[in-house]
């Protein structure tokens, strides 16, 4: 199941479009009831503007109907075991449930995968005293 993420997730990254960076990532996040949406990085010539692959999977997810991500799979060429940026965190942590797992990968595979809890602790969401 996570290596089925992890293609969904290389083929993603195989559209990235980061001709500023020639940094390509590619993400893909299954959701509890089994959806799989996958996303890659878009830069813009005006560099801020460009964004994630996690945030392009996510905005698949939604337009596909939503729903509670349990997986999240990340991976780019040329860093072995690339993390969610902190903004990425943050936008994944608005949909995750309490248990979900990112698979930390290389272009060949998963090669650790950790509790999203452990990356992003002490997330801000608005529950006051959670
Ligand atoms: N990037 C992602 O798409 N996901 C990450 O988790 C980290 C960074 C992108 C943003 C930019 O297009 C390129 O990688 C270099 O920072």
């Amino acid at each position: 199941m996570a290596e089925e993420l992890f293609a969904a997730a290389k083929a993603a990254m195989e559209r990235a479009y980061s001709p500023y960076s020639r940094f390509p990532v590619g993400s893909a996040i299954r959701t509890e009831a089994g959806a799989v949406h996958a996303g890659c990085n878009i830069e813009n010539a005006s560099y801020p503007e460009g964004w994630c692959a996690e945030t392009t999977a996510l905005g698949h997810m939604i337009m596909a109907g939503g729903g509670r991500v349990s997986e999240i799979a990340v991976v780019a060429e040329k860093m072995p075991r690339i993390m969610p940026c902190g903004g990425c965190r943050q936008r994944l942590s608005e949909f995750v449930t309490a248990d979900a797992k990112l698979h930390l990968c290389d272009i060949n595979g998963v090669l650790e995968t950790v509790p999203f809890a452990s990356i992003f602790p002490r997330a801000f969401d608005m529950e006051p005293g959670a």
